[in-house]
């Protein structure tokens, strides 16, 4: 597993005002929108591309293009589909499949509960969107689907990550898969709830109200 944290003054900034509980959930969406195309620009660095050539006003040249199969956008329903605009703004031609997972409140346990994917993914570069990384459970059980279906490169974008997530994704992920983390920041710990602390409190709760 690669983890890239991203360490910029802004990045820092706006998750400051993220975190903030007094933060509506208007800013809090576009701020959560903001930061993945920032993590989006990271994540994206070993995109495939292969050449093109094409005419300027000026001459001919071989410039840089990406190539098929496009890459996969996968949110994690509910709280990822506050991150799939920041994404796609970044990266308009890539195709975007679902998963719904959630977590058990008691046991932790992850339970899909719903999917919208191309059965082969062999040969696509996939991106998972899901604000936190806490038990790392979800992470875990969303590349496992994705590789079941043949995919290889698999990014998890996430905003916050708990020390105790990164641990067990690291420790449990068949590390034949090439999965890379990119994330604003990683926080002390979980609390006994399954929350990251100091985190930002229910990423889903802040984005869409509580329901
Ligand atoms: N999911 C959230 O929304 N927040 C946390 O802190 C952990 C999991």
């Amino acid at each position: 597993m690669q983890l890239h944290v991203l360490n910029h003054p802004l990045v820092e900034h706006k998750l400051t005002v993220l975190r903030d509980k007094n933060t509506p959930s208007n800013i809090f969406r576009e701020l959560v929108s903001e930061l993945v195309s920032l993590e989006a620009y990271e994540a994206t660095r070993n995109l495939a591309v292969e050449d093109r050539e094409i005419e300027t006003p000026i001459c001919t040249m071989t410039g840089k293009h990406l190539t098929n199969p496009r890459p996969m956008v996968v949110p994690i329903l509910r709280a990822g589909l506050g991150m799939l605009d920041g994404m796609t703004r970044l990266l308009p031609t890539a195709e975007v499949g679902f998963l719904g997972m959630k977590r058990d409140e008691d046991t932790l346990d992850i339970i899909t509960y719903a999917n919208r994917l191309p059965e082969d993914l062999t040969g696509r570069q996939c991106f998972l969107l899901d604000p936190m990384l806490a038990t790392g459970g979800t992470t875990v059980a969303a590349t496992h689907y994705l590789a079941e279906r043949g995919a290889k490169d698999i990014t998890s974008i996430n905003i916050i990550a708990a020390p105790e997530g990164l641990k067990r994704v690291e420790e449990t992920l068949d590390p034949s898969i090439d999965f890379k983390v990119v994330v604003c920041g990683v926080d002390e710990r979980l609390n006994e709830h399954g929350y990251i602390v100091p985190g930002l409190g229910d990423a889903g709760d802040r984005l869409y109200g509580l329901i």
